[in-house]
């Protein structure tokens, strides 16, 4: 059978996407779908992109050198990046979970000079599989089995200020590690003030601020970094998904006065920040200054503004909306999971998120014509009774 030479760590719908064109996907059957995931919010410009097509074609002469040597569209990358932060520097990876990396060592590089060690993150929060970025992620299903874990980690609930508090006076805390959105838990939007204030604790405490923005960064929520919409400044952040549009990224940016802790030799990544990849960030980058952030505030409210029909014509099955910009989920009485494999066997392509959350992640490309569509099929997903 197909995929048998696969390690089984990913239950998948049995559908194998061929081509892509915008919001459009079609699978080897001939069969068209709309794409409302986006590759879990990676493929941030859709598919088939121009902008892409391009950056893609001026790397094909050369893909990679590695970092002992500069790398013009890495500088270039950090450059903008560092403009849009207010002055962050940047350390390119491949991948959200190494962006996390990258900056859990950084805290503790930061606090070992200052007697601070612990992270603190959330209760279902999440920020990747690897070691570290698995200790700091609010799961305990995603980390027990790989236990032990790396040593120095706490979790407090979301939305707990009085939990956070505590934690920050019993323990020399070097970092606080939040979403502004909780997205793998499904989409969980904290109450207005709860991120301010945790900035405000963290401060107070002489910890570091981390954001991770590896879900809500690069335009996903109507901003360039959800932290924006906050009125917060983070000291660290963390980017993948959107700004690779498709291509393997990850970014952690850090304020100069912090990102000194890390000297030569203290981290790197053979592949991160190279020549294709950065590339690809300038243009998503350039797409969304020239027009990507304006249309998404456009396109934003019709989405919202489905969603919530949606939920109003379904109540006896759908018990909220939620969400920002172009990240939103529909949280169900009853589990999702049957409501997205449905929704892909009538040619939408959503997934399900935290149990009972129908989460949909769009290309920042979307329109108003693929919203129309999206909000039938989902009407008719929605009127049935799954299990
Ligand atoms: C907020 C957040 N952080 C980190 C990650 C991990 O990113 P990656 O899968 O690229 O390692 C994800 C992935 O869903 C995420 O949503």
């Amino acid at each position: 059978m197909a995929g048998e030479a696969l390690i089984g760590v990913y239950r998948r719908y049995p559908v194998a996407f061929v081509r892509g064109e915008g919001v459009h996907l079609w699978d080897d059957q001939g069969k068209h779908y709309w794409d409302f995931l986006a590759g879990i919010g990676a493929s941030s410009l859709g598919h088939h992109h121009p902008r892409i097509r391009a950056a893609l074609t001026e790397s094909a002469s050369l893909l990679h050198t590695s970092n002992l040597y500069r790398i013009g569209p890495q500088e270039a990358l950090a450059d903008r990046l560092s403009a849009l932060s207010g002055g962050m520097q940047a350390f390119f990876a491949n991948s959200g979970a190494e962006a996390n990396e990258a900056a859990i060592k950084l805290a503790r590089r930061w606090g070992r000079e200052r007697g601070r060690t612990t992270i603190v993150s959330f209760h279902h929060g999440f920020h990747g599989r690897t070691l570290g970025a698995l200790a700091a992620t609010g799961e305990a299903a995603y980390r027990e089995p790989f236990e032990p874990l790396p040593a120095g980690f706490r979790q407090v609930p979301y939305d707990d200020l009085a939990a956070l508090r505590e934690v920050l006076a019993e323990e020399p805390v070097a970092a606080v590690l939040v979403e502004v959105i909780q997205g793998e838990a499904g989409v969980v939007v904290p109450r207005p003030g709860f991120l301010p204030a945790v900035a405000e604790a963290t401060r107070a405490a002489g910890a570091l601020l981390i954001i991770d923005e590896v879900q809500t960064g690069m335009g996903r929520t109507g901003y360039w970094f959800g932290w924006q919409h906050e009125g917060v400044v983070p000291d660290v952040m963390t980017l993948a998904k959107g700004l690779g549009g498709g291509v393997p990224i990850g970014a952690m940016l850090a304020r100069p006065e912090v990102a000194e802790a890390l000297r030569p030799g203290d981290h790197g990544s053979t592949f991160g920040g190279n020549f294709l990849a950065t590339r690809v960030g300038l243009a998503v980058v350039d797409w969304l200054q020239t027009e990507g952030l304006d249309h998404v505030r456009a396109v934003a409210p019709k989405l919202e503004a489905t969603l919530t029909g949606l939920a109003r014509r379904h109540p006896e099955r759908v018990e909220g909306v939620r969400g920002r910009g172009l990240m939103w989920g529909l949280v169900l009485n009853r589990p999702s999971a049957p409501y997205a494999a449905r929704a892909l066997e009538e040619g939408l392509v959503i997934n399900a998120a935290g149990g009972r959350v129908l989460r949909l992640l769009p290309p920042l490309v979307v329109d108003v014509e693929a919203i129309g569509a999206m909000g039938e099929i989902l009407d008719r997903v929605l009127a049935q009774d799954l299990l």
